[in-house]
């Protein structure tokens, strides 16, 4: 697994970097908010020791930025690249990761998500050296459908989905290969 833990990714609104003990608040204020976990297969939480939980796991696994908004220095988004999904019978020497994302209801529609993505996606394939990412969104999820149109991925397949609430959620799939290896 990749490690980004030291990592600090800037874009022209947002930074992109690892999680910290002092995002707490922040990750409740939009966790907690019903609607934005639930579009991504997660339950918007309970209570702040419920994110405390899901914060530490952040910080633990080292694969998922937070958003810091330039503008006013808070968190408001996550961004992780999860492990490969086997059903997707890619290559096994090739290396790549799916990205999973959520962005406070607060900032949406302002093109923030597809900016961030698209920050990612350099990194991973410039600096990681990735072979491909690949990202996924609820058939009904047409907010996410439109980051990963607007980030340039290709469809792959369609799947159903087993979300963390226990719903089974269709589900579109796609990846984008690193131009760079393709050559
Ligand atoms: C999906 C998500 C990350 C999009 O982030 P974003 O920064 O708002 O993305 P954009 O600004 O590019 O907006 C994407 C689309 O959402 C729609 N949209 C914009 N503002 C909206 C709003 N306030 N309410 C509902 N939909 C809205 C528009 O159709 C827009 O497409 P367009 O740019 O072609 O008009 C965000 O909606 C979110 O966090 N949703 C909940 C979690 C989630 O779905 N995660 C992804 C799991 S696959």
């Amino acid at each position: 697994m990749i490690d980004i833990s030291k990592t600090r990714i800037e874009t022209p609104r947002l930074i992109l970097r690892p999680w910290q003990d002092s995002d707490l608040e922040d990750f409740y204020t939009y966790a907690s908010v019903e609607g934005v976990g639930e579009m991504a297969g997660w339950a918007h939480h309970q209570s702040m020791e419920e994110s405390r939980k899901i914060l530490n796991l952040f910080m633990e696994g080292k694969h998922t930025f937070a958003l810091e908004l330039r503008e006013n220095g808070h968190a408001i988004g996550s961004l992780g690249l999860e492990g490969r999904d086997e059903n997707l019978n890619l290559p096994k020497e090739l290396e790549g990761y799916e990205i999973g994302y959520a962005l406070s209801k607060a900032y949406w529609g302002r093109g923030l998500m597809p900016e961030a993505v698209q920050a990612v996606i350099d990194y991973s394939f410039r600096e990681l050296k990735l072979d491909y990412l690949t990202c996924g969104h609820f058939l009904r999820n047409s907010q996410s459908a439109r980051v990963i149109e607007k980030c340039g991925f290709r469809y792959l397949k369609d799947i159903l989905y087993q979300t963390r609430m226990d719903t089974i959620e269709p589900t579109k799939l796609y990846i984008l290969y690193n131009p760079e290896k393709e050559k």
